[in-house]
């Protein structure tokens, strides 16, 4: 990919190509999908102010990443990052990373000290659990069944990072 990923404030204008990508990606269940079009309409009318941000990349003028973090309401320092989504066409090439990437400075420069992912522990979600552990991400717990019977919850973390 010789273009340079442009990173921006997703806005509503935004919401159909990220939503079309997200179902692309075949990950996400409807359920699911409802909760990320309600995440991404909230965060780009820009409130509250730090629980829910998405950003999106940009390439050939269009979206093809989606990532939405929040700093985590009753903690100090502590950010999740709720969803991260990048258009089954355009994965492999580092752009889930890139995203990743800039939201760990965007948590820096918010003063976060923690980041928090969760996943699914499915065979499906293996490909994601090696993407977050190639940038730099430690498993640090597992819930069993939290998802469905036989599908656990895995909580990555990464500390350290300001
Ligand atoms: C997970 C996801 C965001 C990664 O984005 P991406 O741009 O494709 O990932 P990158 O190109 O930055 O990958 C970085 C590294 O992660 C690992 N990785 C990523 N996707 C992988 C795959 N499908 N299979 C194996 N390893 C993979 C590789 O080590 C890769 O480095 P390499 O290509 O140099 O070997 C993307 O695959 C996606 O949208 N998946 C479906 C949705 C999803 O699982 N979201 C997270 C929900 S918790």
């Amino acid at each position: 990919m010789k273009e340079m990923l442009q990173i921006r404030k997703a806005t509503s204008s935004d919401n159909s190509t990220v939503m079309d990508f997200v179902a692309a990606t075949g990950f996400f269940r409807p359920v699911e999908i409802e909760i990320a079009n309600e995440v991404l309409t909230e965060a780009a009318e820009g409130k509250p102010a730090c629980t829910y941000q998405s950003y999106v990349g940009i390439l050939e003028n269009k979206p093809v990443g989606w990532i939405c973090f929040g700093c985590t309401p009753c903690t100090l320092g502590t950010f999740d990052v709720y969803w991260i989504a990048v258009d089954p066409a355009y994965q492999r090439h580092h752009i889930g990373s890139q995203l990743l990437s800039f939201v760990e400075g965007e948590i820096r420069k918010q003063k976060g000290r923690l980041i928090v992912i969760e996943t699914s522990g499915s065979e499906q979600y293996l490909p994601t659990r090696g993407f977050y552990e190639r940038n730099g991400y430690t498993l640090s717990a597992t819930v069993k069944d939290f998802y469905a019977p036989g599908d656990d919850r895995w909580i990555f973390t990464k500390a350290e990072i300001s």
